[in-house]
């Protein structure tokens, strides 16, 4: 131990519908790496779930806990990091109405997911306070453990735009209460789901992380392939292949090299080349089901470590708060 003071990061999901291989790829592989240089606080963000879902939260309590017991099982560590539930931290609430307060209405209003969203999911009235307000609950998020490093995909670049500019608002008004939190944008190759389209709950085309084995073979060989393939004969092009995504972020440079010219060459079979990624699939997925069957047989532990993650996020928040009342005076 050096005493050298690690920076903090933060980031959170929406504990909306099971995790699938986009959340591994895009964001808990790179978490996990992040806990040995960081101190992390990952959280399950049921506020935000709730400003989509508020006519259905009993989901949310469900999927809290399915959201744990994924993280655990795939390498979350309590012990290097803090995993919690934000709405147990209700200083998150205070400061989220006190940001409200002094965020230009228009900054909200130009926010692309903000219409987006009413737009991709109208049987649900999203035209609400609550959900305009959305990134400024993710500001308060970030900021309220003074995090200075924010991992996220590339569609969250405009919500971090925003939380640097509120909190450098917040410092200019008065005085330097928080640090301004860097964007990490985590390189994700596009990973396609079983119709060829982005991997994602709901276009209903998602692999799940718990699937058992059976069933992520019988998606993958049911996925669609590079449509040039109709017949055995004929050669394919992996880059059009959304089977082939998979194999980009799951198998070996060098196998995946010898499948792409099979490919091409029509030299191997669309079933042969999916055979791989299956198996790949299935051993890099098998400690993780162990670990999770252990889990689910204890739920108790489960919520006992979300509790004593809560605790330490909730000691960290209250300092920050004082810290935010007394800059402000009230
Ligand atoms: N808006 C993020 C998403 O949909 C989730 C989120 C909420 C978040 N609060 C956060 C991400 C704070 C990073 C930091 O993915
Ligand atoms: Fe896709 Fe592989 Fe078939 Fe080529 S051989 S089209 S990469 S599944």
């Amino acid at each position: 131990m050096n005493g050298k003071k690690k920076k903090v990061v933060l980031s959170g999901m929406r504990p909306t519908g099971p995790l699938h291989l986009g959340h591994l790829t895009g964001a808990l592989r790179n978490w996990i790496k992040l806990q040995d240089e960081y101190d992390c606080f990952y959280s399950i963000v049921t506020w935000h779930a709730f400003s989509s879902e508020y006519q259905n939260p009993e989901a949310i309590r469900e999927y809290t806990f399915e959201y744990a017991a994924d993280w655990l099982s795939i390498g979350l560590d309590p012990d290097k990091s803090v995993l919690f539930i934000q709405s147990e931290v209700k200083e998150h609430a205070e400061l989220h109405l006190l940001l409200s307060m002094i965020i230009p209405l228009p900054w909200l209003q130009r926010v692309p997911t903000f219409k987006e969203m009413q737009r991709e999911v109208p049987d649900k009235d999203l035209n609400t306070y609550g959900f305009l307000g959305y990134p400024v609950l993710q500001t308060a998020d970030i900021i309220i453990y003074k995090a200075d490093v924010v991992p996220v995909g590339e569609d969250q670049a405009f919500h971090l735009e925003l939380a640097r500019e509120i909190t450098r608002r917040f410092n200019r008004l008065y005085g330097n209460v928080f640090p301004e939190p860097q964007i990490l944008l985590t390189e994700v190759p596009k990973l396609a789901g079983t119709d060829g389209r982005k991997m994602s709950n709901s276009f209903g085309n998602a692999i799940y992380i718990k699937d058992p084995p059976e069933v992520i073979r019988k998606k993958i060989s049911t996925m669609t392939t590079d449509t040039r393939r109709k017949r055995r004969t004929d050669p394919g092009v992996p880059e059009d292949c959304p089977v082939f995504s998979l194999h980009k972020a799951f198998v070996s440079k060098e196998k995946r090299k010898e499948l792409a010219q099979g490919c091409l060459s029509a030299g191997i079979g669309c079933l042969e080349c999916k055979d791989v990624v299956i198996e790949r699939l299935i051993d890099i997925l098998s400690p993780f089901w162990e670990k999770r069957k252990l889990l689910e047989k204890n739920p108790q532990l489960v919520w006992k470590i979300l509790e004593e993650g809560n605790k330490k996020a909730r000691d960290v928040a209250q300092k920050t708060m004082k810290d935010v009342r007394s800059a402000i005076g009230l």
